[in-house]
């Protein structure tokens, strides 16, 4: 499927992520659980980040402590919903940098288009995590890391609530450089492009729209 994708089977993630599938969960438990998934997803992406040292003075003795090492990491959201994850990383990794892109889908061509780019400087020099909860076709995300590509960025990875198959086999061809963690690959979409059995708009659900 995907040589480098994370299903993360966490008996916490999983039960938080049954809470939030439930069709009477209130806008705002919705909220709070994908700030507290978003952590526990975030602490698996980041698991294998690189470490240095640094010499520090305890109240006993001085000691070589780890740190991470370079430079800080940025994260990417990919609007709108891609927010309601970013917020709980950002609580796990406050110096982190942000970005966000924003694209609609052409109605004519069905190809995904730019609306917003603002990402961090540097990013050839930073591990990106790209955050956006639903990866459905995998269109807009496969736009999204070619942007962020083109926008110098070579260490990606993908940070999802939910994937469908498809949209982690358009990743596996677009970008297999590319890791994905999610909480759950579900069965398949349905032919209005959601994920099934999911949780409906995972914006609407977390913004109170619709
Ligand atoms: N986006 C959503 O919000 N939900 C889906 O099921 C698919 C895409």
């Amino acid at each position: 499927m995907h040589e480098h994708l994370t299903v993360v089977k966490h008996p916490l993630v999983q039960h938080k992520l049954t809470l939030m599938r439930d069709k009477d969960t209130s806008t705002a438990v919705f909220r709070q659980l994908l700030r507290e998934i978003s952590q526990l997803l975030a602490y698996e992406i980041t698991t294998k980040l690189e470490m240095t040292t640094r010499r520090i003075e305890t109240p006993l003795c001085e000691m070589d402590a780890p740190v991470l090492a370079g430079k800080k990491l940025a994260l990417i959201s990919i609007l709108r919903a891609g927010n309601g994850l970013l917020d709980g990383v950002l609580e796990l990794i406050p110096s982190a940098r942000v970005g966000f892109v924003g694209l609609y889908r052409d109605e004519e061509t069905l190809q995904p288009v730019q609306y917003y780019f603002k990402v961090p400087q540097e990013l050839e020099d930073r591990l990106v995590i790209v955050v956006d909860p639903m990866l459905a076709t995998g269109n807009s995300s496969a736009a999204a890391v070619d942007l962020l590509k083109q926008a110098g960025a070579n260490n990606i990875r993908f940070m999802c609530l939910l994937a469908a198959p498809e949209g982690v086999a358009r990743m596996a061809e677009a970008h297999p450089d590319v890791p994905i963690v999610t909480a759950s690959v579900d069965e398949c979409l349905n032919e209005h492009g959601y994920i099934v059995p999911g949780l409906g708009d995972a914006g609407d659900r977390m913004f109170g729209t619709k």
